[in-house]
């Protein structure tokens, strides 16, 4: 951190991945592999375009579409707006929304509205989040318990994040036991849990351990968008800059690219949802996902600016990508979520 432009010198970490993600380009090194995939145009599609629905259920509650704010942020000064601008356009949308990391407002509770978005939001399924890892570093159940009360959560999201802490250079890598532990949670939190990755994607046997630790649904987020290996590498290297020699590349292509890892995963625990995040930057991605077998898509980093900006912005964003995957199913010919995603309509050509 001591290298880091003096401009960055009074910043908190949170504040720093946020200011990073606006200046440098964060996009990973690796594809997501959706480009590899193709909808099956059905030009005598048999629908109309009004009557495509893409309604369907998040953890008992009704939502226009399957369609998740990834966890960004909270705990900081400009948290509060960000939360706000995300949580009133979901509350518009009827979509779902997840804060970021709640870990510093247990720290600290002069830091707990900044996640507050209950009422902006009063309906739509609210996630809290917290880092799995700090299971193994003084914090357990009941401040999982606390982060869910302190903003109302219809649901826990824990993130898991070995390679980040690893190149964070911080002592907290002790990822042992976190099954057992997640499973004592499953069984005593009154709100489902879900289990993310934060953009390196989980494979087969991770998904599996995780639904057999009674998860509720997992979000692989995998590799193909943001890069917490360039964001590492930024905050870390001195005038580090997109093509410069000092620019590490070690891990650059780590991490299992998200449309691979979400064929793995919905085939590994077959009947738990899974949600596909990691790169997901279009209407069409959206599509190819559920085709492949996604219940939700999650999105992260192309929220950020319009959060900064508005709630409208945020709105207009999702809205497009959102009509973007109804013109999708319209061109498959199908009509609903479940007819779409069983429907055979997407193919991978051989090479
Ligand atoms: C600025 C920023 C902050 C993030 N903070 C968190 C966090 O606090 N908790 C978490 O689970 N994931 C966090 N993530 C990871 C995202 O939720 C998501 O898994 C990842 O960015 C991949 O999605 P994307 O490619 O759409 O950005 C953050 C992402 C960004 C861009």
């Amino acid at each position: 951190m001591n290298n880091l432009p003096k401009r960055y010198h009074s910043l908190s970490s949170k504040e720093l991945h946020i200011k990073c993600c606006l200046e440098n380009d964060v996009e990973s090194s690796i594809k997501t592999g959706f480009e590899e995939y193709y909808l099956v145009n059905e030009a005598l599609t048999d629908t109309t375009l009004d009557d495509i629905d893409t309604t369907c259920e998040f953890s008992g509650k009704k939502i226009s579409a399957p369609f998740v704010i990834s966890p960004i942020t909270g705990g900081i000064k400009i948290a509060r707006t960000i939360n706000e601008n995300l949580a009133k356009a979901a509350q518009e949308l009827n979509i779902v929304m997840s804060v970021g990391s709640q870990k510093l407002a247990l720290d600290d509770p002069s830091l707990i509205p900044t996640y507050q978005v209950r009422s902006v939001a009063p309906t739509i399924p609210i996630l809290a989040n917290l880092g799995a890892v700090y299971f193994n570093y003084g914090y357990d159940i009941d401040d999982c318990k606390r982060a869910v009360d302190m903003i109302q959560a219809d649901a826990l999201v824990l993130y898991l994040n070995p390679l980040q802490k690893a190149l964070q250079g911080t002592a907290q890598t002790n990822f042992r036991d976190l099954r057992k532990k997640i499973a004592q949670l499953c069984n005593s939190l009154d709100v489902p849990v879900i289990v993310k990755e934060v953009g390196f994607g989980l494979s087969r046997s991770t998904a599996t351990a995780l639904r057999d630790a009674g998860v509720w649904a997992v979000d692989v987020a995998g590799a193909g968008g943001t890069s917490w290996v360039k964001i590492e590498k930024y905050l870390n290297k001195k005038n580090c800059k997109d093509g410069d020699d000092s620019f590490d590349t070690a891990f650059d292509h780590w991490g299992i690219p998200t449309a691979i890892s979400l064929i793995e995963v919905v085939d590994a625990i077959k009947g738990t949802p899974v949600i596909a995040s990691g790169g997901i930057r279009t209407g069409i991605h959206m599509a190819k996902a559920i085709a492949l077998g996604a219940s939700y898509v999650g999105v992260a980093l192309p929220l950020l600016l319009p959060a900064m900006d508005s709630s409208e912005s945020v709105k207009n964003k999702i809205d497009s990508m959102i009509q973007d995957l109804k013109i999708a199913m319209f061109c498959c010919g199908k009509r609903t979520l479940p007819e779409f995603r069983n429907g055979n309509c997407i193919i991978k050509l051989a090479k």
